[in-house]
């Protein structure tokens, strides 16, 4: 989403007042979803939207935010996106594009009561409804409410852009698959010296990137199911999917996350030379057979220099191939000569390779490391063998419990992680598909959300207890998921 680099110059006026608005208005927005109008949190969050509005109002005589494509306008000028701003921001214009709504103005000050009417209003707009700006118009006219107005989302044409989100679904999952397809033509290519289909790898990359930059949680969950068969292809794509992920809550340009998607997938291309008896063995590897295995990130970098065909792409691709084992102080393999610093290429890759390696079950780890230990894992040698802001993002990414995680909830009820809550404060508190069972097997059950409260106590409805083992329930998490 941001062109810009993460550094922000903290003076930028436009970026510090839009971004405000925006982090107050989408909560308050949020807020309809679980609390009705008379709801005291709604009058908190109303409050806390109104005195931002006002402010802005009556510091720089309007506020008038505008999306197009995917930036942000405040008061015509753009609004450059923070990292860790990043998922309020994404969720916020999922929201509205949904809404096709793209411009809000609010042209006075405005009081609570007027305010709370719109935010009903938006929230209460039916997906996919292109003239639902018109109708807000006419219920704000309605209503006297003449500080406030509205405006369409422009699309532009070339985008590929899937409203509806099971179109978007069915758009990852091909890309998911079609990319496995491709990494396999690629390894056979390079086992039977064919020419390889670049081309063919940088379109689907683009592709997984417009997906990810819509709508990340397809692509995410299937990275995140650990029951395929075939680890080494599998393992390529998820790789790939989450650095792209990755890269784009960093603020990597739009342009250059399908080279970061292409560094993901081939960062293992020397793995092909080495002998399937040490990649496949159960065993301890004896000291030959790992130096064998620590060759590849320069078997892979040969590989590429070698093939003319990736181009321009050609930097990138070594950053991966050959940086993804080296860790953030510079230890690891390969043995550096000369000490350099890694490219944020090849530290990105390198958290999301140490991720799906230990999170999916094969010959090396028959018994998979449950995420959140993972995640400690990395959290603690953040700043030695990760850039710890790289590892920051990425936890806040993947949550505490990830897409498709089984869950068991304090009300005894069993469940499926479905969606992570975009703020890091939510990030315990995910959407849950429940599961009941029935005829001698689990089915599907209604969604809910961990964020639901109970009026009358004024608890959580539910929360998580632990994790658990899908393989022990029989349960095909993807079965679910999808
Ligand atoms: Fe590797
Ligand atoms: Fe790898």
């Amino acid at each position: 989403m941001p062109e810009e680099k993460p550094t922000l110059d903290h003076e930028h006026r436009p970026t510090k007042l839009g971004t405000e608005f925006i982090t107050k208005f989408y909560r308050l927005l949020k807020g309809t979803a679980i609390y009705d109008r008379k709801n005291f949190n709604i009058d908190r969050l109303t409050q806390e939207c109104v005195q931002v509005i006002n402010g802005i109002v009556r510091s720089e005589g309007n506020l008038f935010l505008k999306i197009v494509r995917d930036n942000f306008f405040f008061n015509n000028i753009r609004i450059i996106v923070r990292a860790d701003k990043f998922p309020i921001f994404k969720a916020f214009w999922q929201d509205m594009r949904k809404r096709w709504i793209g411009e809000l103005e609010f042209s006075e000050e405005v009081n609570a009561e007027h305010l709370k009417d719109f935010i009903y209003l938006l929230s209460g707009l039916e997906e996919n409804n292109e003239s639902n700006y018109l109708y807000v118009k006419k219920q704000l006219e309605y209503r006297n409410i003449e500080s406030i107005e509205v405006g369409k989302l422009e699309f532009y044409r070339d985008e590929e852009i899937y409203i509806d989100s099971e179109d978007q679904k069915k758009y990852s999952k091909e890309v998911y698959f079609k990319s496995i397809g491709i990494v396999k033509e690629v390894v056979e290519g390079i086992n039977q010296q064919k020419a390889i289909n670049i081309r063919k790898a940088k379109r689907l990359m683009q592709n997984a990137v417009n997906a990810i930059m819509q709508d990340d949680s397809t692509l995410l969950g299937l990275a995140n199911i650990k029951n395929y068969d075939e680890y080494t292809f599998n393992h390529s794509v998820n790789v790939a999917i989450y650095a792209i992920a990755l890269g784009q809550r960093i603020g990597i340009p739009k342009k250059h996350l399908s080279h970061l998607g292409m560094a993901g997938l081939f960062h293992d291309m020397g793995k092909t030379k080495i002998p399937k008896e040490i990649l496949n063995k159960t065993g301890k590897l004896s000291p030959e057979e790992w130096s064998a295995m620590r060759f590849h990130p320069v078997i892979g970098t040969e590989l590429i220099m070698r093939m003319k065909e990736w181009g321009e792409l050609c930097t990138r691709m070594i950053e991966g191939a050959f940086e993804h084992h080296l860790r953030y102080d510079l230890t690891g393999y390969p043995r550096l000569t000369r000490k350099r610093k890694i490219s944020l290429f090849g530290r990105i890759i390198s958290v999301a390779d140490f991720y799906d390696a230990l999170v999916r079950p094969r010959v090396h780890n028959r018994f998979p490391y449950v995420s959140e230990k993972i995640l400690g894992l990395m959290l603690e040698r953040s700043g030695k063998d990760f850039d710890p802001a790289v590892v920051k993002v990425f936890i806040n990414m993947i949550g505490i419990f990830p897409l498709g995680t089984l869950v068991l909830l304090n009300t005894n009820e069993m469940g499926i992680v479905t969606q992570i809550q975009e703020e890091a404060e939510l990030i315990d508190r995910p959407k849950v598909c429940l599961l009941y069972y029935s005829d001698g097997e689990y089915r599907k059950g209604k969604v809910v959300d961990m964020r639901e409260m109970d009026e009358a106590t004024r608890n959580f409805k539910r929360s998580v207890v632990k994790t658990l083992d899908p393989n022990e329930y029989n349960i095909n998490v993807a079965e679910f998921l999808m």
